[in-house]
């Protein structure tokens, strides 16, 4: 399936995005694994978290879908999940894989996680070496790709020190730390997402939080049942703001986004580019902050962006490179290099398909240096390197495109945001195409 962009409208909008990918994969996890039953609002009913839900099946928790995003999961406890029949399937997951095998690596049976060939290229060692640190038998490919198979059983706990700030390996360590003896201890050196550790506090377990350093306290942890509404994605939401500020005569409104400081470092570089952007009515929902964002289009001025707020907004810096072809100056991206090993390279594909429509994007090693302003060309075809984000960043840039502009294999975009194309073809196109 393609998508196609041609001739945008300025569009006056009040949008909501789906519920946040990284919080609908940990309800799902923690609720299954909860003394009873929990309910989940706001679920996001896209592949990926679809993905994590059909393995808490197979690992037999009963899941109960009442209406669009609203599930009762009736948690089995830390200790009573099934030995699965066949291989579960994370399909382009690198947050469900990672996160599934810390879960797996604290059962008493044997498992194994496979995914999509994107996933499957996906580095597996930086979990495979904590997780055989802790005791857990895990096996890869050569490489540590997946497949993995897993033999959990007694865990020890470690004091580990991560290289990079990853909220996945962080969250792999700590759902295996719940099963192991004595107290898991994490560093980051950089403040990644930490949904995981709101989650597990407002569900009981023991955590405490300082100065770069995670540590479950809880020598006998339980994960209480809990209610859940969760907040719009403000990745997906990066994306429509991107619009808004970039087709002219433009002003969009993305009501109910989750703003978590680990997450809105995308917000902090747009206030810093000169973006006309309004950060309304700020409340909590899910235990985390949320807020309606508004956004007008604006002229943009370019940025350096480095060091500790690029995990912040790790999934944003694609979207982050179209608008700073239209941003007046040099933007640099600096401290990327993580971007590499997303579900495709993508500051390779990015500057692909940014060059493709006559931007000037040169690709460092370890981040972009974008020259702007620059028209961007149309009558062109763009792969979505089987990425959605590539996919929905290629398709923005479309909006400011002189002509036409395909989007390859758009279908991509259901792992994260399956009403995307929609929305831009309503609101952001001339007509219905
Ligand atoms: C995620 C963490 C990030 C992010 C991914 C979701 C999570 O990955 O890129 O989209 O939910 O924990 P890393 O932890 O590998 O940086």
């Amino acid at each position: 399936m393609n998508l196609t962009i041609r001739s945008s409208k300025s569009a006056e909008e009040q949008l909501e995005v789906p519920g946040d990918k990284s919080i609908s994969h940990r309800s799902l996890i923690l609720s299954s694994i909860a003394e009873g039953e929990s309910s989940i609002r706001g679920l996001l009913e896209a592949d990926d978290c679809l993905k994590t839900l059909n393995i808490m099946r197979a690992l037999g928790v009963s899941i109960n879908k009442h209406a669009p995003g609203e599930y009762t999961v009736y948690g089995k406890g830390l200790d009573s999940l099934e030995e699965p029949e066949n291989v579960l399937d994370c399909g382009n997951s690198g947050t469900g894989m990672r996160l599934i095998a810390g879960l797996l690596s604290g059962q008493d049976f044997y498992s194994i996680l496979t995914g999509d060939q994107s996933l499957r290229s996906r580095p597996m060692n930086r979990i495979i070496e904590p997780l055989s640190m802790m005791g857990v038998k895990i096996w890869s490919r050569a490489g540590g790709y997946a497949p993995l198979s897993i033999q959990g059983g007694e865990l020890n706990s470690i004091h580990f020190a991560q290289k990079i700030a990853s909220a996945q390996v962080k969250s792999c360590l700590l759902l295996a730390g719940l099963y192991a003896e004595g107290n898991t201890v994490i560093e980051e050196p950089a403040p990644s997402r930490d949904h995981t550790e709101r989650m597990l506090a407002s569900a009981g377990v023991e955590i405490e939080k300082s100065d770069g350093t995670i540590a479950l306290k809880d020598d006998n942890p339980q994960i209480e049942p809990f209610d859940i509404k969760i907040p719009g994605d403000i990745s997906s939401a990066s994306f429509l703001l991107a619009a808004g500020l970039l087709v002219p005569d433009s002003s969009i409104l993305v009501k109910n986004v989750g703003i978590n400081s680990t997450r809105s470092g995308f917000l902090e570089v747009l206030d810093d580019m000169g973006a006309e952007l309004v950060i309304k009515n700020k409340r909590k929902m899910g235990g985390e902050p949320a807020a309606d964002l508004k956004v007008e289009t604006s002229d943009l001025r370019s940025v350096t962006v480095e060091g500790e707020i690029i995990p912040r907004m790790i999934d944003e810096i694609p979207i982050l490179a179209v608008l700073a072809t239209q941003a007046e100056g040099r933007t640099v991206i600096n401290d990327a290099e993580e971007l590499r090993v997303k579900e495709t390279d993508r500051l390779s594909a990015i500057t692909e398909n940014l060059n493709k429509m006559g931007a000037d994007v040169e690709e460092k090693e370890d981040g972009l240096i974008i020259e702007g302003p620059v028209d961007l060309k149309g009558e062109i075809a763009l792969e979505s390197f089987h990425d959605h984000r590539i996919a929905m960043a290629s398709a923005v840039a479309g909006l400011i495109a002189d002509g036409p502009v395909e989007i390859l294999e758009s279908e991509i975009i259901n792992t994260s945001f399956p009403e995307f194309p929609k929305i831009i073809k309503n609101k952001f196109l001339q007509e219905a195409e």
